[in-house]
């Protein structure tokens, strides 16, 4: 690898921009990641990371912007130009999706080798002759077969390799996609959010093989994230994204102590940060559709965030009687509809309460994975006791996901199982913030 190309960033990112309808879910976004780094890019549920994902594999096409890759050899390609099979085949980014996309019925091994198919179609001269041994086919086969193998130890998998997909662990299955992936021998690995839901033991096996995936081979990494401590630990380089423009942009210790990003974060400890960051997001998304969206220059950069703590934020985006807006909003919701969706969410919760009982709620935040705003939010929609979150049965867990946007959390970091033991203990000291 010449001087040169080690100094070219593997992938840089131009003035890209990504529109839905008056929606603008990434704005004139700019930012490099190096090569044989590790870049993370963090922000609040909604800000537009999974979109700038979509838009590096070909998923969307970008309204505006420049996507370029820059290969080992010297090759470049303008991602936004190419057909995503092209981008995985060509251009070779791999990405795994925030929700796990494995073929669960396969056992361990065989999506390890399916991933390789491309290859082995390839060695064979798509012939039967070529299926058959004669030519490159049983070469490509062993080599594959041996790929697989050296990423089922890296993962640490060995063990399971003839399970079925399905049947391994969460964190297992988060190790299996990116070995997945690491098969297919990717520039670039792009990752959405692999560490969600994982339990620390997990989460420092996920690390370990970060690490070594930047250590031993030349493939680089693009890491999605909303968990500030995962970032700090293994990122290089970290760029923030809040409503879809970049609010920061450096190495780990210089964006935590960027004001801008401080200010996001005021008020709130460091481990609820992906917390106030994701509720803040949806809420500044609909503010600026109950404003005059401008179709051009889209969500404004964080200027009502600059203006004072959180608190303050949440109260512009409300509209006084109802208290603020609590639901995720499709670009174009008018009031009226997303006055209906909360009372929807209300009344889907068959146990919410007008006022907490002895008008002293419990400590939400006791339970790991709600914060303040999220306490908040649940208050505003009747949820105050723990014993409440206790009884949720499955359906209700769906009509709080669903209506406010909680994606996947509230089973993943098992509410109901934490409630259960917080409900059990007598737990209720009182927060004293209402
Ligand atoms: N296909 C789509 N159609 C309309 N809006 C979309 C689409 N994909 C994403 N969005 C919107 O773009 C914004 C950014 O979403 P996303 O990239 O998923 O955020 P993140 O991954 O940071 O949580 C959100 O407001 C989301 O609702
Ligand atoms: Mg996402």
């Amino acid at each position: 690898m010449s001087a040169a190309t080690n100094m070219t960033p593997i992938l840089t990112v131009e003035h890209l921009s990504m529109k839905f309808g008056g929606l603008v879910a990434i704005g004139d976004l700019s930012f490099e990641a190096k090569r044989g780094e590790i870049t993370a890019l963090i922000g609040p549920n909604g800000a537009g990371k999974t979109t700038v994902f979509n838009c590096i594999t070909g998923f969307y096409k970008p309204s505006e912007g420049m996507i370029t890759l820059s290969g080992r050899d010297g090759s470049k390609f303008l991602l936004e130009r190419m057909p995503d099979f092209q981008i995985t085949a060509k251009a070779k980014v791999a990405r795994t999706f925030q929700n796990i996309r494995l073929f669960s019925g396969m056992t361990v091994l065989e999506n390890l080798l399916v991933a390789q198919h491309n290859k082995l179609m390839k060695a064979s001269g798509f012939t039967v002759l070529g299926l058959v041994g004669i030519g490159g086919y049983a070469k490509a086969s062993r080599e594959s077969v041996e790929l697989a193998e050296h990423w089922l130890e890296k993962a640490s998998l060995v063990d399971r390799a003839d399970d079925p997909a399905g049947d391994l662990p969460y964190g297992a299955q988060r190790r299996l996609e990116i070995a997945r992936a690491m098969c297919t021998e990717p520039e670039l690995l792009c990752l959405d959010e692999p560490a969600a839901g994982l339990n620390p033991r997990e989460s420092a096996a996920l690390n370990a093989l970060l690490n070594d995936i930047k250590d031993t081979t030349g493939t680089s990494i693009l890491l999605i994230e909303h968990d500030m401590s995962v970032v700090m630990q293994i990122s290089d380089h970290v760029v923030v994204l809040e409503y879809g423009r970049k609010i920061s942009d450096g190495d780990p210790t210089f964006v935590k102590n960027d004001p801008r990003v401080v200010a996001a974060y005021l008020g709130v400890d460091d481990e609820e940060v992906g917390d106030v960051l994701s509720e803040v997001g949806d809420e500044h998304v609909i503010h600026e559709l109950e404003g005059e969206p401008d179709p051009e220059h889209g969500p404004s950069p964080s200027s009502s965030m600059m203006a004072g703590p959180i608190s303050d934020t949440i109260e512009q985006s409300g509209d006084g009687a109802a208290g603020s807006e609590l639901v995720k909003v499709s670009p174009g919701a008018s009031k009226a509809e997303i006055f209906d969706r909360r009372e929807k969410a209300r009344a889907a919760l068959a146990n919410a309460l007008e006022a907490p009982r002895g008008g002293a709620p419990d400590q939400l935040t006791l339970i790991k994975g709600i914060g303040p705003v999220n306490e908040r939010k649940l208050n505003e929609h009747g949820i105050f006791h723990f014993d409440q979150i206790a009884a949720w049965s499955t359906a209700d867990i769906a009509a709080v996901e669903a209506y406010l946007a909680f994606d996947g959390r509230i089973a993943r970091e098992d509410w109901v199982g934490q409630a259960k033991s917080l409900a059990r203990s007598g737990e209720t000291t009182r927060g004293g913030r209402n």
